[in-house]
């Protein structure tokens, strides 16, 4: 497995904490810092740590985990530690732990004095395959997701298979449905392999894979102007479930197992809208529904999630716009899909 180079950041995958000690050596920074989380300081600190040995010029900073507390008064929070800390435009912030650490660190270090240096080791499966790659950064506000943010590189990321290994069931299973879509959108050889390697903890190779696929997308179209909006399958409808969860549920849906939700839906939307076959949508919605559970709703609350749907940083004009598949590998950007459209497939997946 090679460093892979994205938009002049390398992405490492072998010696990885070795080359994060390196990094933090040449770049000469006055003082860094690390960001976790209260699982991600149990469970991935210590074997940072052991590397961090001959560094005495850091600090830790930590808050507390989910995707409710990715927010401005979690991100105000770690601005304050900064100054407190004494951070100055010399400064680097390691994100240490999944999608919303390295989104809401990426965001307070790339406002703070205008743009501090930052890194991402991430430590779940879905922010190995997905969030640490691309340089998207954000916080979510009154429960519109990722609403405030920008697009500010890091200046690498260190991706330790190592830390997978106390990651829990469902989180394993949430990252595994972004690697699905890799292999939807891209690569149907891929989808292959993975539908049938089911719960496993996927191997480091198929992470760097997954990575590989997504690191060209970005490097395409940094800003998501056109190709990168393939990644965007599944997560039209999927983000509205997502948030319909987070906003309604004691016990919220992973963003995977939104996604894969999403994915369902927006597979039937590709059959009415793309050209997928009836054999290919009846696939994906068995392997999908085969690996998440089913998240029940009824026809009452089709309404709420279309009015997130409106919300959505992705769409123009305030029409909804879906990314969907053509064949199993490929994908469309750009598909405008009316009311009546989103709750047939929203019906579709309700009736599985
Ligand atoms: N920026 C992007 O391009 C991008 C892409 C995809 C997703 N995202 C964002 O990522 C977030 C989801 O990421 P996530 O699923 O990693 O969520 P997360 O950061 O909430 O992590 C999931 C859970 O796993 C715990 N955890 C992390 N590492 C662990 C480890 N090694 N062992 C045990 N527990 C560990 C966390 O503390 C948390 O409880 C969402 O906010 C989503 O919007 C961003
Ligand atoms: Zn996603």
């Amino acid at each position: 497995m090679n460093t892979l180079q994205s938009i002049g950041y390398p992405i490492y995958f072998e010696n990885t904490l070795t080359e994060l000690a390196d990094f933090i050596r040449r770049g000469k920074y006055s003082k860094f810092f690390v960001l976790t989380d209260e699982h991600t300081s149990k469970h991935c600190l210590p074997l940072l740590q052991e590397y961090l040995k001959d560094f005495d010029n850091y600090d830790l900073i930590g808050i507390t985990s989910g995707e409710e507390n990715k927010n401005i008064d979690f991100c105000i929070a770690i601005w304050k530690l900064l100054i407190d800390y004494g951070a100055d435009r010399q400064s680097l912030l390691i994100n240490l732990g999944g999608g919303v650490i390295s989104d809401m660190g990426g965001f307070a270090a790339s406002t703070f004095k205008r743009g501090i240096d930052f890194v991402h080791v991430p430590t779940t499966l879905l922010s190995q395959v997905d969030a640490s790659v691309g340089g998207k950064t954000g916080i979510d506000l009154d429960n519109i997701k990722n609403i405030i943010g920008t697009f500010t590189q890091p200046k690498a990321v260190f991706i330790e298979h190592e830390f997978l290994k106390t990651l829990p069931p469902r989180q394993i299973l949430s990252g595994l449905a972004e690697m699905l879509k890799h292999g939807l959108i891209a690569d149907a050889n891929y989808w292959n392999k993975l539908k049938h390697n089911y719960l496993d903890n996927p191997s480091a190779e198929l992470v760097y894979h997954s990575v590989e696929i997504k690191n060209k997308v970005v490097i395409e179209d940094p800003h998501e102007k056109g190709i990168r909006k393939s990644l965007n399958f599944g997560h039209t409808v999927g983000h509205a479930i997502e948030t319909y969860s987070l906003m309604n549920d004691e016990n919220p849906l992973t963003h995977g197992e939104a996604i894969a939700a999403g994915m369902i839906c927006e597979a039937k939307l590709s059959l009415m809208k793309t050209g997928l076959s009836e054999a290919e949508l009846n696939e994906i919605t068995e392997v999908l529904n085969g690996l998440y559970p089913k998240y029940n709703f009824n026809k009452d609350i089709y309404e709420a999630l279309y009015n997130i749907m409106l919300k959505d940083k992705k769409n123009q004009s305030g029409r909804i716009n879906a990314s969907l598949l053509t064949q199993i590998g490929h994908c469309r950007i750009d598909n405008i899909c009316t009311e009546e459209e989103l709750y047939e497939s929203l019906d579709y997946y309700s009736s599985l």
